[in-house]
């Protein structure tokens, strides 16, 4: 018989209770709790804990380094100020934002940035076919030859092809077309959106392997939004901006290796981002035109 469980989970910020109630208990909103059965596809598959390789052992406290984890840097200072100061080995990286913002064109732009220093990147889209992928990286000017894509949606294929060979810096494009075979409802989902992004946040501190995650901030609420994540993931970053100009903002919201205060300033144009390093002198320059 497969387990199963139910649990009650806010589709406004993610929380799950055990019990139901009008009220989520976690943010106070009304009416947000929904009832979520938890339970194994198939018996004896490999369960979503299953990533955990061996039993955990403590550690005296002393022999644990206190060196900062080191940091890559990247090629746009603006994109690692709002990381607080490069992307940490191991992290969890979520980039939210509307549709058409441009999440998938600023990751591009940090894939080429880490492959053009020699390193591997894994580009894996659920949304795009690896032809859609290439024609936007050809006009980005970022064709990269350290640049890997996977087109896959099946959580346990996406784990695989990280842990095989795991790359500097692997890009998940977008959560919300992931899906867990070991947890029942469709792509986009509160439990998948959840159970998928809580396997990712193991295998990324197991391995030492930095992941974003592209989530996109939707009105529809079939469709579990960036906020159900805010509280799993290390770092939430959101891209802000209005498609008809050409300014974007991306905001760190969270972050566990920095300031939660950052912003970084990009424009938007045909051959896709560039950073704008003082936005000042940018947008009193365009005022004066
Ligand atoms: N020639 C172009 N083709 C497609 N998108 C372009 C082009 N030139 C500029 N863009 C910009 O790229 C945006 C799409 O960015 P994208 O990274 O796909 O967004 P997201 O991944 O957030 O949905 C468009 O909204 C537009 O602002
Ligand atoms: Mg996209």
């Amino acid at each position: 018989m497969p387990k199963s469980t139910i649990t009650f989970i806010c589709t406004d910020c993610g929380g799950e209770s055990l019990r139901w109630a009008g009220q989520c208990p976690h943010c106070q909103a009304w009416n947000t709790l929904q009832e979520f059965q938890v339970r194994k596809a198939v018996a004896g598959k490999r369960g979503p804990r299953a990533n955990t390789a061996g039993a955990s052992k403590p550690v005296a406290l002393g022999d644990i380094s206190s060196e900062a984890a080191p940091r890559r840097r990247l090629g746009w200072d603006e994109l690692n100020r709002v990381l607080g100061g490069g992307i940490v080995p191991g992290s969890l990286v979520l980039v939210g934002g509307e549709p058409g913002v441009g999440k998938s064109t600023l990751l591009m732009h940090a894939a080429a940035q880490v492959a053009h220093h020699g390193g591997r990147v894994l580009y894996i889209s659920g949304e795009e076919s690896a032809q859609q992928v290439r024609m936007r990286a050809e006009r980005l000017g970022t064709l990269e030859a350290g640049i890997f894509l996977l087109a896959e949606n099946d959580l346990d294929a996406i784990c695989e092809s990280i842990s095989s060979d795991p790359p500097l810096l692997a890009i998940i494009d977008s959560i919300q077309t992931v899906t867990d075979a070991g947890f029942e409802g469709s792509a986009g989902s509160v439990t998948q959106v959840r159970e998928s992004a809580a396997r990712l946040m193991r295998l990324a501190k197991e391995i030492g392997v930095p992941i974003f995650l592209v989530g996109h901030v939707t009105k529809d609420g079939a469709i579990a939004g960036p906020r159900v994540l805010e509280h799993i993931v290390d770092t939430v970053l959101y891209l802000e901006g209005d498609r008809r100009q050409e300014l974007r903002i991306l905001r760190a919201m969270k972050n566990r290796f920095g300031s939660a205060e950052e912003i970084g300033v990009f424009a938007m144009g045909e051959a896709g981002l560039e950073e704008v390093p003082d936005p000042s002198a940018a947008l009193l320059g365009s005022a004066a035109t």
